[in-house]
């Protein structure tokens, strides 16, 4: 075997950022008088500069055939490290080697002449991955079908609307025998039949041998397409490996801290038998997690603090709400059927969802604990959590994104 497809080493990119200093204005006064003097004087805003590292001292290899997800929050550098692998972007430091042909399908905008039509951009495409007129032609009807642009393909693609570019953008990509392709996100812009579409044939493509390595936030198609990841952080790579194993780093990396303290919250009821003090999500085994994913088990940890003792019948229920505040569903000890006779000296309170059914989102949350028969510690909207996206039921695929809130266990049967 030889060595690897693509070799990234102590890679770094540098933007330069540029401001414009202006004084603030807090007035209305001032900001008319300012422009009324303005107008006798020349512009006296300044430009300044600094300095931004959006990739830092990257190294990593690829080897043919890897099918790689890139994970990260907003601006870690993810474009920019596609960017600098398609060449679209200079490295400031460091060396990208690559070994084969690459087609990558980045933001709407980028690989295409806006002025040349579907037909002609088809084949300059085509062209610049090295292929013959004629291997193009062979593959042409392939991508206008799959692109289903027909009756568009002698429009200048600047006419095109821009789910019909990407469609074509994407097409192109994956049928013109790269290499290697490269993917961000496109997914989030097509409607959810072509966002499947893509998925089935990235997959084709993998399967097929060739290397994809495919950005997205979307973590259920990253758990079902790749088989490894990279997980980026402010510009620096923070673990790369099995795609399992980089998942769980990127939900426990609590830069983003799930943790709550609820113990300051003015706004609550009840008679502080017991209070809720904090909360925090984390995984099986007790290891603090930034966000709770679909399909994997996930705890919910309350610190308690007791006001008075004994504490004797304690019930404690969540309340948990979608982003429209809909009450989706409870949890309590009751209906768990597990009671809590007697509680002193308890510290911490934690429910424990196997196979977290909410879907990605952000969810809120309300509590309310009584002891004795009476209300202790009742906090409306006590706090909130993020739900990363999850293969649920194992088999890569999700239902549509307006098709509920959470997903529910089923089989079928035909007889
Ligand atoms: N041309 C540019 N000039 C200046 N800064 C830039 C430029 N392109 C990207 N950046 C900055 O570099 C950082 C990384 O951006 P990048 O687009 O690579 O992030 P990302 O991981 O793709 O984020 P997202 O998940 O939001 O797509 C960001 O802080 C961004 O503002
Ligand atoms: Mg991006």
């Amino acid at each position: 075997m030889s060595g690897p497809i693509i070799r990234v080493e102590g890679l770094g990119k540098r933007f330069t950022l540029h401001h414009k200093q202006r004084e603030r204005y807090t007035a209305l006064r001032d900001v008319l008088s300012e422009r009324a003097r303005s107008l006798f004087r020349p512009d006296k805003s300044q430009a300044s500069t600094s300095d931004f590292w959006a990739l830092k001292d990257l190294s990593f290899d690829i080897q043919a055939g890897d099918r790689v997800g890139i994970i990260g929050r907003n601006g870690a550098g993810k474009s920019t490290l596609l960017k600098v692998l398609s060449r679209i972007v200079d490295p400031t430091k460091g060396r990208v080697t690559i070994e084969g042909r690459l087609a990558s399908l980045l933001e709407v905008g980028t690989g295409f002449h806006p002025e040349l039509s579907g037909r002609e951009n088809i084949y300059l495409n085509g062209a610049i991955l090295g292929m013959s007129r004629k291997e193009i032609t062979a593959k042409f009807d392939e991508i206008v079908a799959f692109a289903d642009v027909e009756r568009f393909l002698d429009t200048p693609v600047k006419r095109y609307s821009s789910g019909m570019y990407v469609r074509l953008a994407f097409a192109v990509a994956a049928h013109l025998e790269p290499e290697i392709l490269v993917v961000d996100e496109v997914l989030a812009v097509g409607d959810a039949e072509f966002q499947r579409k893509c998925l089935g044939k990235m997959k084709e493509v993998a399967m097929g041998g060739r290397t994809v390595l495919f950005v997205s936030h979307n973590m259920a198609a990253i758990q079902n397409l790749c088989s490894t990841a990279i997980y980026l952080k402010q510009g620096q790579l923070i673990t790369q490996g099995a795609t399992a194993d980089v998942l769980t780093a990127y939900l426990k990396d609590t830069g983003s801290a799930a943790r709550m303290d609820l113990s300051e919250r003015p706004d609550r009821q009840g008679n502080g038998a017991i209070r809720f003090t904090g909360f925090y999500l984390s995984d099986e085994d007790g290891r603090e997690l930034a966000a709770a994913q679909s399909g994997a088990t996930v705890v919910f940890n309350f610190d308690i603090e007791a006001r008075s003792a004994p504490l004797r019948d304690v019930k404690v229920a969540m309340g948990i709400d979608d982003q429209y505040g809909q009450r989706i569903t409870h949890l309590s000890n009751e209906v768990a059927g597990q009671v809590f006779a007697q509680a002193d000296g308890m510290k911490r309170l934690s429910i424990r969802v196997p196979r977290c059914p909410l879907r990605n989102g952000n969810y809120t949350f309300t509590l309310f604990s009584s002891v004795n028969g009476e209300i202790a510690d009742y906090l409306l909207n006590a706090g909130g959590f993020h739900v990363e996206s999850g293969d649920y039921f194992g088999t890569g695929r999700t239902p549509a994104e307006d098709q509920g809130t959470f997903f529910v266990d089923h089989s079928f049967n035909l007889s």
